[in-house]
């Protein structure tokens, strides 16, 4: 049977490197960088996806150079702005996971206000992790956990996996079945730590803004291939 594919999570790197290659300044690279996210989101929801989980802004990514996390903020009120209409009219659902609370006023209230005015979607739910890390998500879903038992709401038995994850930003929705990363690097860089323990990886030294639909259908094609296992012996 086919792999199912119900959530892709994606790590959009090489926006720096792209406008480097070309002599440009870093930020052309996140201007750039925008249209393979618009179209992103569009393969995520031709394919049906429930999930699509696209990084951001990590919380290392704070520590900047602050004209560059400026410009980075900008961007993103100009986007949600811009993306409002397409996403209504695609039925998407746009969810921040993070720690909102560090994303400055301006940017924070166009981010709600997207999350508002979609909220009633019922098609694709794209995650934006901004602010994110995987840590720090933990820890805040640790004195979730404390707190409700603290509380007396639960007992420290009735911890389980389905607890934990019920109390990490997406509340228990589907772990990804694929994580792209582009830019080339082999690493996680604090995303979906917990979440990740079965995901299948793609890596390709495709830079961010280079990455078209039809790299993207790439990446896909190679998660049909994969067998997933799950840890268990699969019938020959
Ligand atoms: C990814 O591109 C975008 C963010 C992390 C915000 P980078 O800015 O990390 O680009 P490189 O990795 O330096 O090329
Ligand atoms: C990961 O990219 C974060 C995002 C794509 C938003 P980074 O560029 O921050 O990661 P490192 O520093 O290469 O690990
Ligand atoms: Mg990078």
């Amino acid at each position: 049977m086919a792999n199912q594919l119900r959530h892709i999570a994606i790590i959009m790197d090489g926006n720096g490197r792209w406008a480097r290659n070309r002599g440009l300044e870093r930020f052309l690279g996140h201007r750039k960088g925008t249209q393979a996210t618009i179209d992103a989101v569009e393969v995520g929801v031709n394919l049906k996806l429930e999930h699509m989980t696209l990084y951001v802004f990590s919380s290392e990514n704070w520590g900047r150079p602050s004209k560059e996390v400026d410009y980075l903020m900008g961007l993103l009120i100009e986007m949600v702005i811009k993306e409002i209409p397409d996403l209504m009219e695609k039925n998407v659902k746009l969810i921040v996971i993070g720690d909102m609370n560090r994303i400055p006023e301006k940017p924070r209230a166009k981010l709600q206000e997207a999350i508002d005015v979609t909220a009633n979607n019922t098609g694709m739910q794209l995650n934006l992790a901004i602010s994110y890390g995987a840590r720090q998500e933990i820890v805040h879903a640790v004195k979730a956990i404390a707190a409700d038992v603290a509380a007396g709401k639960i007992k420290v038995d009735d911890i389980d996996e389905n607890v934990f994850a019920r109390n990490l930003y997406l509340k228990g929705a589907p772990d990804p079945d694929l994580i792209i990363r582009t830019g080339g690097e082999f690493r996680l860089s604090n995303y979906l730590l917990w979440q990740a323990a079965y995901s299948e990886f793609y890596v390709t030294d495709t830079l961010w803004p280079d990455f078209t639909k039809e790299e993207f259908m790439k990446a896909v094609e190679f998660y049909k291939t994969r067998q997933r296992r799950f840890g268990k012996v699969l019938d020959e």
